[in-house]
């Protein structure tokens, strides 16, 4: 596994955030302050999520779905995994995309696209975004860990994080952009290797060192 953290990309891309519930607006806040531009929709009019918005993530933009996907080169999909099939794949054609849904049958109940235990959900998001370049990450940090847990970079307790693609560069930009929010990384080299960041596997809701992230991805 990778545990080097590559630079931080200038200018900073800009991301698009889908959902506007616990975990959307937790990630705006985070990137935002760390100088990221970033926009977020839920799936209706953006107007309807301004107010709770302009406490929860201030400098975060409420866009329609559709405006936020067309102007960020990140997307990250943070909707419930049954709302994923609402998207349009077309919308997502040439864009990265970080993917931290969890299928997760005993509380979301069971959803025949990803009820499939020889494919990781991220896995099966790519099959049905063929021309987006998934990334798998932030899935396995609860949405209220997201703030409390930065930490600067070479703090001695800093809090890992896995990032799994098929893609190195697409990795290597999203291990920069949660570098800059306040995380390590370890890098998993195939979206299949994310099956270890699921719901059951040995990193999922684990606060770790990159060290310990890595022994246990690894073992
Ligand atoms: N909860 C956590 O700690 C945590 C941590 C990591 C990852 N995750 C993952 O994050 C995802 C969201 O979880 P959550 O707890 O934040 O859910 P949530 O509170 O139910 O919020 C869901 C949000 O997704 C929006 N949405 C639905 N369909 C959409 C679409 N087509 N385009 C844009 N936005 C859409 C909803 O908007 P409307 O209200 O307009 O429908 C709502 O704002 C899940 O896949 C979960 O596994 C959660």
């Amino acid at each position: 596994m990778t545990t080097h953290t590559p630079p931080t990309p200038e200018p900073p891309p800009h991301i698009a955030v889908l959902g506007a519930g616990h975990t959307g607006p937790a990630l705006a806040k985070v990137l935002t302050e760390a100088g990221y531009p970033v926009s977020i929709a839920a799936s209706g009019d953006p107007e309807k999520i301004a107010l709770i918005m302009s406490f929860l993530a201030p400098d975060a933009k409420p866009r329609w779905a559709a405006d936020a996907i067309e102007e960020a080169d990140v997307v990250i999909l943070a909707l419930p995994l049954h709302r994923f099939a609402d998207l349009d794949p077309a919308r997502f054609a040439g864009k990265i995309v970080i993917d931290t849904m969890n299928y997760w049958p005993p509380t979301d109940g069971v959803q025949a696209l990803f009820d499939n235990p020889s494919l990781g959900s991220s896995e099966i998001v790519q099959a049905h975004l063929p021309g987006a370049t998934i990334v798998k990450t932030l899935n396995h940090i609860g949405y209220h860990e997201l703030d409390e847990s930065r930490r600067p970079a070479g703090s001695p307790r800093r809090r890992s994080l896995g990032v799994a693609g098929d893609d190195p560069a697409a990795a290597a930009l999203t291990a920069a952009i949660l570098d800059r929010v306040g995380y390590d990384t370890v890098t998993l080299p195939t979206l299949a290797a994310g099956r270890a960041l699921q719901p059951g596997g040995p990193v999922f809701g684990a606060d770790l060192t990159r060290d310990r992230f890595d022994q246990e991805v690894s073992s």
